[in-house]
């Protein structure tokens, strides 16, 4: 089995020939990914990723989960951007929905996040629940350097050490950044902890797939051989410049929407184990193509929750938009609606029915709505929330991504714009060699 991409619920808004028109763009852009001749190409490393991550590596990434699943009922993975989303959906799609609440449930132990967000609150609370565990850290930014994580890391390196000692704490400790350079290299030299390397060619949005991504998903127990193998299928099954490519399909499509002057792109799920997957999803597509002032706008909603929220938008709002819906096939459990005999809710016509036979009703009649209301959708369907399929599907949004990235004309694997902002925080914050920063955003700021 194997995810499968649906355009025919676009061809109402731009044709099959306003699709094949930019096949010779798709196919160029195709070789720029698999040949490396395009913007960007020293980043390309997560191409032939997962048909080249070795047994000798899984092995150890496994190792080293074991290690912190024998000696932690907590982890803390600290990250932020490519090096916390794709891990945090993986395990999000994966895992029990109340196991935060149910101890010795699937997701043992747990896995918390922490550096993806500033927040005073957050990190306060993180330390004092902390407090009574017996936790480890798995540290990881590619530069070393971000701020984000750095602050988290600090603090809860000064934590583990109070509660085990500098001994105990560095054998609970692990980073993952790059071969040699950052803070965060040199300070994983100097205390001696179990790294892994990000490699130089691959950026933090398609750094999913390795130990970024890997590591944290084994602690939680799942397999990450199944996962790598569903994107080496993926990998073979995007590699020619046709329709039987998902990836290629996918790319012109969207691409040939915008061109149409749909500007918004919603990823749609009916599952909601599937919202972190829109968060990843937006980082990679916003990333990668929103620059030189162009680039679909990546927005994402969770279904049927915020059909009662964002619904109206969607259905009667500004034509702008078109929708990407992930239909997952086969639930894990089955759950039927119970039949009672008073039916004072009025409820007994569903009664019998699985309540998934309820959401796929939902999902097709909104489906349905939305391309009579003028909203174009492409359906992905993926068998089942299982590893090899979401391994399929990572690929397939990665490679789409390159692809499409280079159809629309940018270099998809840098993020200039991304530096505005530390700038202009380091200069108020009066970081070291940030002066003459901070003496312009003061003078502004008067
Ligand atoms: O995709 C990217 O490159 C970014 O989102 C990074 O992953 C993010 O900024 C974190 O960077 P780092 O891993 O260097 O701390």
């Amino acid at each position: 089995k194997t995810i499968n991409v649906d355009i025919k619920d676009v061809l109402s808004t731009v044709s099959r020939d306003d699709i094949n028109r930019l096949e010779g763009e798709g196919a160029e852009a195709l070789d720029k990914v698999l040949n490396g001749t395009g913007a960007g190409s020293d980043f390309l490393g997560w191409v032939n990723l997962p048909t080249e991550t070795t047994e000798a590596l899984l092995d150890d990434i496994i190792a080293c989960a074991d290690q912190l699943r024998a000696t932690c009922d907590t982890v803390v993975a600290i990250g932020i951007g490519g090096s916390y989303l794709g891990a945090k959906a993986v395990i999000e799609a994966l895992s029990d929905s109340f196991a935060a609440y149910r101890p010795g449930v699937q997701g043992e132990p747990k896995v918390l996040f922490a550096g993806q967000n500033i927040g005073e609150d957050y990190l306060y609370e993180l330390q004092d629940y902390l407090k009574d565990k017996r936790f480890g850290i798995i540290v990881i930014s590619k530069s070393g350097t971000t701020t984000e994580p750095a602050i988290a890391f600090r603090l809860l390196k000064e934590q583990l050490e109070s509660q085990l000692g500098i001994e105990e704490a560095r054998k609970r400790i692990v980073a993952i950044t790059d071969a040699q350079r950052g803070a965060l290299r040199s300070l994983a030299t100097e205390e001696g902890y179990k790294t892994f390397v990000i490699a130089d060619n691959v950026g933090g949005r398609f750094s999913v797939l390795t130990p970024v991504g890997l590591l944290p998903i084994a602690v939680v127990g799942y397999d990450i051989r199944a996962l790598i193998d569903g994107a080496a299928e993926m990998e073979k099954a995007t590699s020619e410049a046709n329709d039987q490519n998902p990836s290629f399909l996918y790319a012109c499509t969207r691409n040939a929407l915008y061109n149409a002057g749909k500007k918004t792109e919603i990823l749609v799920n009916y599952n909601p184990k599937l919202h972190y997957f829109g968060e990843w999803w937006k980082q990679l597509y916003g990333e990668s193509e929103g620059k030189d002032h162009k680039g679909i706008f990546p927005a994402a909603v969770d279904n049927s929750t915020d059909l009662h929220s964002m619904g109206q938008w969607i259905q009667d709002g500004e034509r702008t938009i078109f929708e990407t819906v992930v239909s997952v096939e086969e639930q894990k459990y089955d759950k039927l609606i119970p039949s009672d005999e008073a039916n004072l809710d009025g409820l007994n016509y569903i009664a019998g029915k699985h309540i998934d036979e309820v959401n796929k009703m939902a999902e097709l009649g909104t489906r349905i709505a939305h391309v009579d209301g003028g909203v174009p959708n492409i359906l992905i369907t993926l068998p089942a929330l299982r590893e090899k399929y979401l391994g399929q599907l990572i690929y397939f949004f990665e490679k789409a991504c390159g692809i499409s990235g280079y159809i629309l004309g940018v270099n998809p694997f840098n993020q200039p714009g991304v530096e505005d902002y530390k700038r202009n925080m380091f200069a108020l914050l009066a970081k070291p060699g940030y002066e003459k920063e901070t003496e312009a955003i003061q003078a502004r700021l008067k």
